[in-house]
């Protein structure tokens, strides 16, 4: 990987980096990789499907420079093995964008069943923290990197019916902060609040009027030169789409 971070500057993310994102086989994660790959730059995308993530790949206009592999982030040993195959095939990515999420089914906290309740946890937080586990020693090493772990506008206020899933997004919050007061000068953590766009996530929680908001491919658009002009600076930051 020779890549830099000369260029990062606030000057709309000129250089080509190389951007992995969890949770690429739809919704946010999958636009944002069309996005980033359509301005040049390399991407790694995971989640659990696989056929969605070739398929994505073959829409890209040269879909041998990227990689896609099936990972599910609640495991630590995949994303251990995740870590392992990136290293092998791409270096240390330049820029982590932990997106892959879930939520709960609309319901007050009693009716939302054990099991529910842990996918939420495990996907969303520690399945954050499996990646941070594996790939916060690998930039390190590298002495540069951006982390950006997705959160929610219910990761900072909260609201009936998908508690779990709120206290997951306040988990992240706190693990982004904590996290950045422990990463070395060079490295910088933040936590992002993508707004409110149009996916199956959300419509999971509004029903049919998720059609009323933004498309994710709108979305992408404004994500993804912020995503690509944050600096080590940032660091510690809660940043709003
Ligand atoms: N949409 C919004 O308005 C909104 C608002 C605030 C925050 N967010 C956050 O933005 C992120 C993306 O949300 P979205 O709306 O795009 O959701 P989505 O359409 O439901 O997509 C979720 C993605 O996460 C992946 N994923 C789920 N569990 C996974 C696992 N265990 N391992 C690996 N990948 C996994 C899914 O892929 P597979 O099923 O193929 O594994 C899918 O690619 C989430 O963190 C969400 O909380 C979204």
């Amino acid at each position: 990987m020779t890549t830099s971070f000369n260029g990062m500057n606030g000057v709309g993310g000129a250089s080509s980096r190389t951007v992995l994102i969890t949770g690429a086989s739809k919704g946010l994660g999958r636009a944002l990789a069309l996005e980033l790959a359509k301005r040049g730059h390399t991407v790694i995308g995971c989640s659990r499907t696989q056929d969605k993530l070739s398929s994505l790949q073959s829409e890209l206009s040269s879909p041998e420079n990227h990689l896609f592999l099936n990972a599910d982030v609640k495991s630590n040993s995949s994303i251990e093995e995740l870590a392992r195959a990136v290293m092998e095939k791409k270096g240390v990515p330049d820029i982590i964008v932990n997106n892959a999420g879930t939520i709960n089914r609309n319901n007050k906290i009693w009716e939302v069943p054990e099991e529910e309740f842990d996918t939420v946890i495990d996907t969303n937080v520690k399945g954050v923290a499996n990646m941070l586990r594996h790939f916060i020693p690998l930039m390190i090493t590298r002495k540069q990197g951006i982390i950006v772990n997705m959160s929610s506008g219910w990761g900072r206020s909260g609201a009936a019916l998908v508690a779990p899933y709120c206290a997951s997004k306040w988990a992240v919050e706190g693990l982004t902060r904590s996290v950045a007061k422990e990463v070395p000068d060079g490295i910088a953590v933040v936590a992002l609040n993508p707004g409110v766009i149009n996916t199956d996530m959300l419509a999971s929680c509004f029903g049919n009027s998720a059609a009323l908001y933004q498309a994710p491919e709108a979305w992408a658009l404004k994500a993804a030169t912020m995503i690509l002009n944050l600096t080590a600076a940032d660091n510690g930051a809660s940043l709003t789409v």
